[in-house]
């Protein structure tokens, strides 16, 4: 962690977020000269955290309830877990998942960052590893000079770990399968958090993941349903 300069919370678009958690611009950039501080955290957070989120949810700020019962959530464990240990700072490793189901549009890809960005203002360190369901079955296809067992490993053990859109796309594969139930095992065992979206129905969900995974999930994710129109549609409009 580094001390990071002042930020302009009008580029970021930061203001809504730092709204949402009862904090000011001039809290983020306060520099108290302790590179633990929750505002310098704050500010080398969001920093991070802009770098991994794409153009197009640049500015997301999560609307759902649910996403900030949930982010709240992680932050309390987080503190609880700073004063355990006597940490110099809070940091998520362990709590509740989150599972934002809908059909495409609604906004699932926006919470899912909106949060992120939400997180990193808070001063609680999060470090997030974020990957698509379809990016990350080939980026685990056997390929020569790949040790795709270390790469499954960097997402199975993430801190927190963003998984877009579980269960889209074509038929499920014998591989797929295993890189899910390996996956979602691994974090359902150590309770690490996970985000994931789906667009699958809610009822068809242990058709299309399997009993095994379903039941995980079941037990380690708060689910929020998310309705509406196709934005994107909406907008095209
Ligand atoms: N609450 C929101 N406010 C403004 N734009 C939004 C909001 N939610 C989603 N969008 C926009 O709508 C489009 C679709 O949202 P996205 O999250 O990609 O949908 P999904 O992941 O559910 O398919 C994107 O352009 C996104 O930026
Ligand atoms: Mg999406």
């Amino acid at each position: 962690m580094q001390w990071t300069p002042p930020i302009d919370p009008a580029q970021d678009d930061l203001e809504p977020l730092l709204a949402s958690q009862g904090r000011t611009a001039d809290w983020l950039n306060t520099d108290d000269g302790d590179p633990y501080g929750p505002s310098n955290v704050a500010r080398w957070s969001s920093h991070q955290v802009a770098k991994q989120i794409p153009l197009r949810y640049r500015a997301a700020h999560p609307q759902e309830p649910e996403v900030r019962t949930w982010i709240a959530d992680l932050i309390d464990r987080a503190a609880a877990e700073q004063t355990r240990r006597k940490a110099p700072v809070a940091s998520v490793t362990a709590g509740p998942s989150l599972l934002l189901l809908g059909p495409t549009g609604v906004g699932k890809t926006y919470e899912a960052y909106g949060a992120m960005r939400e997180l990193a203002v808070t001063g609680t360190v999060a470090r997030w590893v974020v990957v698509t369901a379809a990016d990350l079955y080939a980026q685990l296809q056997p390929r020569h000079g790949i040790d795709s067992e270390a790469e499954f490993q960097r997402y199975a053990k993430a801190p927190i770990l963003l998984v877009d859109d579980l269960g889209a796309g074509g038929k499920i594969s014998e591989f797929t399968e295993s890189i899910n139930f390996r996956l979602v095992n691994h974090r359902y065992e150590n309770e690490l958090p996970t985000l994931i979206t789906s667009n699958v129905l809610p009822k068809d969900l242990a058709a299309r993941l399997g009993d095994r995974v379903t039941s995980r999930l079941a037990e380690m994710c708060r689910r929020v349903v998310i309705t509406g129109q196709d934005r994107r549609r909406a907008m095209a409009a």
